[in-house]
């Protein structure tokens, strides 16, 4: 009995893993397409719209859309679950002085994961449900597979781009733990790897959440017409 049960949690949590390993490749992607919105080129506009047609139209792309979907259900839908289970299963949390190897990252990747979740139905509501025509297309943006004004409508709110920041920071956290908790779910546990996979992660999380985060920042410094830097001193707009 004991023995099904680790087998079944020991299942889902391969789901777990599988699931959030494929949404992790999806974000350095979805990271550097978002990038071109900022003036990172001379024709970032163009890159972008290019990049978002042809993630539009390509027909193996939307194949990988519908997974990414499934993968995001499966992640969320077995982590509760799997949450559930461990505190039906220890309802006392106990303690155990120097024998834990939690870190403040793993102890609150459920929480974590919340903010993501939230996040996402936010940034849904935004974009994708705009896109898949269950929202209306906000006003003045004719085309609901036109992501550039879209994004640019959006972040013209400050407090959307802090919204968005706020909600990145958490979801950094959430990343920099899975990332090494995948693998060692699927079995690379390893003296010299291991070691290695959590560095990687470490790197991994900062640039994707710096990376993401850059976008509303460039957007709320750019609608302050003048801000005091403590090392530039006063910036006008139009210096950005
Ligand atoms: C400031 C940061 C971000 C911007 C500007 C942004 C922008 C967008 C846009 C324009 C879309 C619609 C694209 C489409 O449906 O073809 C989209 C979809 C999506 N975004 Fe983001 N995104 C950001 C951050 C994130 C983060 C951090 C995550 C995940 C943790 C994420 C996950 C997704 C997913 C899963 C979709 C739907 C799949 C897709 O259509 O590509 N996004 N995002």
């Amino acid at each position: 009995m004991a023995y099904k049960f680790r087998q079944s949690s020991l299942t889902k949590k391969m789901l777990v893993a599988c699931a959030g390993l494929f949404v992790i490749i999806f974000l350095p992607v979805h990271l550097i397409t978002n990038l071109f919105v900022l003036p990172i080129t001379p024709d970032h506009e163009q890159t972008f719209r290019e990049i978002t047609h042809f993630l539009a139209t390509f027909p193996v792309i939307k194949i990988i859309e519908i997974v990414l979907m499934a993968a995001i259900v499966v992640h969320v839908a077995y982590s509760v679950i799997l949450y559930l289970q461990n505190r039906r299963a220890r309802p006392v949390r106990y303690k155990r002085p120097g024998h834990s190897e939690q870190t403040p990252f793993s102890r609150f990747m459920i929480h974590t994961g919340i903010v993501l979740a939230l996040f996402i139905v936010i940034h849904f509501i935004n974009f994708y449900f705009i896109k898949l025509g269950l929202l209306p297309v906000p006003e003045g943006i004719e085309n609901r597979e036109d992501f550039y004004p879209m994004i640019y409508r959006l972040f013209s709110d400050q407090y959307y781009c802090i919204v968005y920041i706020i909600l990145l920071i958490p979801t950094g956290f959430h990343l920099d733990h899975a990332f090494q908790s995948a693998f060692q779910t699927l079995g690379l546990n390893h003296p010299i790897y291991t070691p290695i996979i959590r560095v990687i992660g470490h790197i991994f999380a900062i640039v994707i959440t710096i990376g993401f985060i850059s976008i509303p920042v460039y957007f709320l410094l750019t609608s302050i017409p003048v801000f005091h830097c403590p090392i530039y001193g006063t910036v006008q707009y139009q210096d950005l």
